[in-house]
């Protein structure tokens, strides 16, 4: 099974260019199922998640030709599916987005529960709500979801979120776009890959207002047509190379960033010790001295995300006194990466939604398993601030979200390889 090697203790230096934002692409995708004509997405990263739901959609009937490395233009006038390959499906968490995109153009969709990183039991109650909300006819089983239009067809609706939901505010403005009347979300969440897909969508010729807001308002239109449009810099992607910076020292510009998303985990870096200067689409962080301890609590955007968690937390092991870690998101996320980083040398205590990390001198290698993405990632640049050689295990999970992520590393001065054995 392949793996990465990792020769610690190296500092990183040089410039690191972010890739496309994954968790906007995998709605982006989907969405151009309700499109008429072709779609050119620029700046798609190349992933594995992003290569499994181009190939749902391709499987369903869609035209897909990829011209340069991150450009893929999707056309799926012609596509007639509505029930996708459940297998296919089961592989990634965002293929949920296909409920919301086929009953947004037909009415109708059959499709599998998703598969994905499963750190935690992920509910999709609040997708279904917003579907009911809309007029849908819901028939949700243990294996799949069917929608269909209900008694009196499908209209806009007013959906409060009984929490603010990345993947249920997605699923219903994709589902609403081409729906008649207007459709609110209240408690919507704000993420940037919310307006991002918002912003493809009005591209396409849709009417949504409010993205980035707690509210937002979808007007539904008859048709969207074709176009282009880039999708924005992966911000949890730019966060693992500011935390992997922070971890094992060094001076790194970050380029291909959105500073303003940034803000939160910035912020964070430097109250333990990193430079960070911010430019207009580039970040640099320096760290040389010490580090200090911290207290992060995840929130929804605008706060600590979830998916950096893991990567503060090597940080916090590596800092001087006790840092407080507590996840407010998904509670069971600690258990996919603790006991790996204990593995190597770190000491957390884990008390219901808290960790106490208490800084350690530093960490050693050791051989240890990515449990999901970002746990994977956190593991990576726990392997490159510790002494001797660690090897990570279960890289799929890695490689559905961090695009060349050895050459990255590799190009800052890091020893790590991917091993295929
Ligand atoms: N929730 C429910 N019911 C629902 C939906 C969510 O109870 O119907 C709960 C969840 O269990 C969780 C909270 O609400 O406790 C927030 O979940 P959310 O729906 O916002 O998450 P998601 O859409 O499943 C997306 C990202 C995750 C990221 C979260 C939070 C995608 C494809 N996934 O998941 O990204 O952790 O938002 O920001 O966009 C990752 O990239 O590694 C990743 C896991």
């Amino acid at each position: 099974m392949a793996r990465y090697e990792i020769k610690g203790g190296n500092p990183l230096n040089g410039t690191v260019t972010i890739s496309g934002a994954k968790n906007a692409a995998v709605a982006i995708l989907p969405a151009t199922l309700l499109v008429s004509g072709k779609c050119r997405i620029e700046n798609v990263p190349y992933i594995s998640d992003i290569q499994a739901m181009a190939n749902i959609l391709y499987r369903m009937g869609a035209k897909i030709e990829c011209p340069e490395r991150h450009v893929l233009e999707i056309d799926c006038s012609d596509v007639q599916c509505t029930e996708p390959d459940a297998d296919l499906v089961k592989k990634m968490r965002a293929s949920y987005y296909l409920m919301g995109a086929l009953l947004g153009r037909f009415g109708k969709a059959h499709v599998a529960l998703p598969g994905g990183c499963n750190f935690a039991s992920r509910p999709i109650d609040q997708h279904i709500k917003g579907f009911l909300a809309l007029g849908a006819d819901v028939d949700d089983t243990d294996e799949y979801v069917a929608l269909q239009p209900g008694e009196e067809g499908l209209q806009g609706g007013r959906i409060s979120l009984d929490m603010a939901s990345v993947g249920a505010t997605i699923n219903i403005m994709l589902a609403a776009c081409l729906i008649p009347g207007q459709t609110v979300i209240e408690n919507a969440a704000k993420e940037p890959h919310i307006v991002d897909l918002a912003n493809f969508l009005n591209t396409m010729g849709a009417r949504i207002s409010g993205a980035g807001t707690d509210t937002v308002k979808i007007r539904g239109v008859n048709a969207l047509k074709g176009g282009t449009y880039a999708i924005i810099p992966d911000q949890i992607e730019a966060g693992t190379y500011m935390a992997a910076v922070t971890a094992a020292g060094g001076n790194v510009l970050v380029q291909n960033v959105i500073p303003k998303h940034m803000d939160c985990i910035t912020s964070k870096l430097q109250e333990m010790g990193a430079k960070v200067i911010n430019y207009d689409d580039a970040i640099r962080v320096i760290r040389t001295g010490k580090l200090r301890r911290t207290t992060v609590k995840t929130r929804p955007y605008p706060g600590f995300p979830t998916d950096m968690q893991a990567q503060i937390c090597v940080c916090m092991s590596l800092a001087g006194g006790v840092s407080k870690l507590t996840e407010s998101v998904y509670e069971t996320r600690f258990f996919g990466y603790c006991t790996e980083l204990e593995s190597m040398g770190a000491n957390i205590k884990i008390s219901g939604k808290t960790a106490t990390v208490s800084g350690v001198e530093g960490l050693r290698g050791a051989t240890v398993c990515a449990h999901d993405l970002r746990a994977g990632a956190a593991l990576v640049i726990a392997g490159l601030a510790a002494e001797g050689v660690t090897h990570v295990e279960h890289i799929h999970f890695i490689e559905r979200g961090y695009e060349s992520l050895v050459a990255k590393l590799t190009a800052l001065g890091a020893d790590i390889r991917r091993l295929d054995d």
